[in-house]
């Protein structure tokens, strides 16, 4: 059964003259699968994800997302949609930056109310230990290097174990060792909590590992490459 289904699915840009973004886009997206996007910059990647993430729900055709259409439905169901089911880490993190790293991580998971507090800051320590800044936990986010920050943006983004993880050129900033790594979880993640993963990439290697890759070019759908 499809997770993600997306269907001519067309957006325009008005401002500051119309401008289509997106052409009838179509695809498919099984369960707990590795997705890559591709493609030069402009191409409208990010605008994709940022429709997929349901943050924006200003364009023609239809998202269904574990069955539900995401078209015409309000912003506080949306919210709450997110909040269970998509994980997102953005080209630019957003960290809080006043926070401790360890809030940080933890505060979607807090607003979920699902666990206990110990329960929920003992697994944001497992998932910053494992994407190797357990020891800036007690830390000032502001205080982390930039590659730092994108991955304790990357532990908030699977600290609620959502069904989808999406991400914005997720490993961007991070060194090829890190950047790797970040691959193996996320890749972890998906075989073994039946994840799937969107992600938005410039990394040829990235792509070429993931099970899918779907390859705009000027808003359409060039190529996808099922591996
Ligand atoms: N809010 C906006 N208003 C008007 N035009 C926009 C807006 N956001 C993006 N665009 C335009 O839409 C097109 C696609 O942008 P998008 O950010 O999706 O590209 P991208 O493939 O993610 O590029 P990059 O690899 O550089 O991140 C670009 O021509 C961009 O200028
Ligand atoms: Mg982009």
């Amino acid at each position: 059964m499809n997770l993600i289904t997306v269907k001519n699915v067309s957006k325009y840009f008005l401002q500051p003259t119309r401008m289509q973004v997106l052409n009838d886009i179509s695809f498919e997206v099984e369960k707990s699968k590795f997705i890559t996007i591709t493609g030069k910059s402009g191409s409208g990647k990010s605008t994709l994800l940022y429709l997929l993430s349901t943050m924006d729900t200003r364009f023609e055709g239809s998202i269904r997302i574990n069955q539900e259409e995401m078209l015409g439905r309000n912003n506080s169901w949306l919210a709450d949609f997110r909040n269970h089911h998509i994980g997102f880490v953005f080209q630019f993190h957003y960290l809080l930056p006043e926070f401790t790293v360890l809030r940080n991580v933890m505060l979607p998971a807090l607003k979920l109310r699902r666990y206990p507090v110990a329960e929920i800051e003992h697994r944001a320590m497992e998932l910053l230990q494992l994407l190797g800044v357990g020891e800036q936990a007690h830390k000032r986010a502001s205080l982390l290097s930039g590659g730092q920050q994108q991955r304790v943006a990357i532990a908030r983004a699977m600290i609620n174990e959502p069904l989808i993880i999406m991400g914005d050129e997720p490993t961007g900033n991070l060194d090829s060792y890190n950047s790797a790594a970040v691959f193996e979880l996320f890749r972890k993640m998906s075989a073994e909590k039946g994840q799937t993963i969107l992600m938005v990439t410039h990394d040829e290697d990235i792509a070429r590992k993931s099970d899918q890759t779907i390859h705009l070019a000027d808003g359409k759908i060039d190529e996808i490459m099922v591996r």
